[in-house]
């Protein structure tokens, strides 16, 4: 079995649906680590209670990105992990794991890239008064939501749509979105190299 890291820095919704996708078939690999920034987030305890390991760190305990990395790198080989999915890791990776995790490590984006990528990418369609947007899953490369795209879905946002009900439909549609192309590389179906 395909033993998968996810990455997250705050509430874990998605992370909860992968471990539950895992569990359930959909997803025919094993989630084996949770790798998080910010100690304290929600998404730790959710990991406590579905018994999977966690690494927390902060990255202000280290000198730098490559020492951090460096110890994820550790973890992530004593956890024998094959994949890194990111699912709201709000951090860019560094050459030291993009090198170790070459077509290996995977995007979650609420957006449908290249349209609004960085940080609150549904306040940006929102703003922009779009009439859709999207998620996108993509590998992952140095620069910010810019790898190569494996696979997207189109949203269409309504006149009444509010941030709230927006993300709320936006989070729906990953729940069940992320599991499948996790799969889908995980068959090799799709590949980074
Ligand atoms: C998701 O909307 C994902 O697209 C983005 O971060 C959010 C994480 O949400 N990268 P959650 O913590 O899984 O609820």
């Amino acid at each position: 079995m395909k033993r998968i890291a996810i990455f997250a820095s705050g509430t874990g919704s998605n992370f909860e649906e992968i471990v539950k996708a895992s569990r359930t078939g959909i997803i025919s690999g094993t989630v084996a680590l949770l790798v998080c920034d910010k100690p304290g987030a929600l998404v730790v305890e959710k990991a406590r209670a579905l018994g999977i390991d966690t690494f927390v760190f902060s990255p202000k305990d280290y000198q730098s990105k490559v020492e951090f990395e460096n110890h994820i790198l550790e973890k992530l080989s004593s956890f024998n992990v094959d994949l890194i999915a990111l699912a709201g890791y709000m951090r860019l990776i560094g050459e030291t794991l993009l090198r170790e995790f070459s077509g290996r490590i995977i995007n979650l984006h609420p957006s449908l890239l290249p349209k609004y990528p960085g940080k609150d990418a549904v306040g940006q369609a929102l703003a922009a008064d779009e009439t859709e947007t999207g998620i996108t899953v993509h590998f992952v490369d140095e620069g910010m939501d810019t790898g190569p795209i494996i696979d997207q879905v189109k949203i269409k946002i309504y006149p009444n749509d509010n941030y709230d009900s927006l993300a709320k439909r936006i989070h729906e549609i990953e729940h069940e979105f992320f599991p499948k192309v996790i799969e889908r590389v995980l068959g090799g179906l799709v590949n980074g190299d």
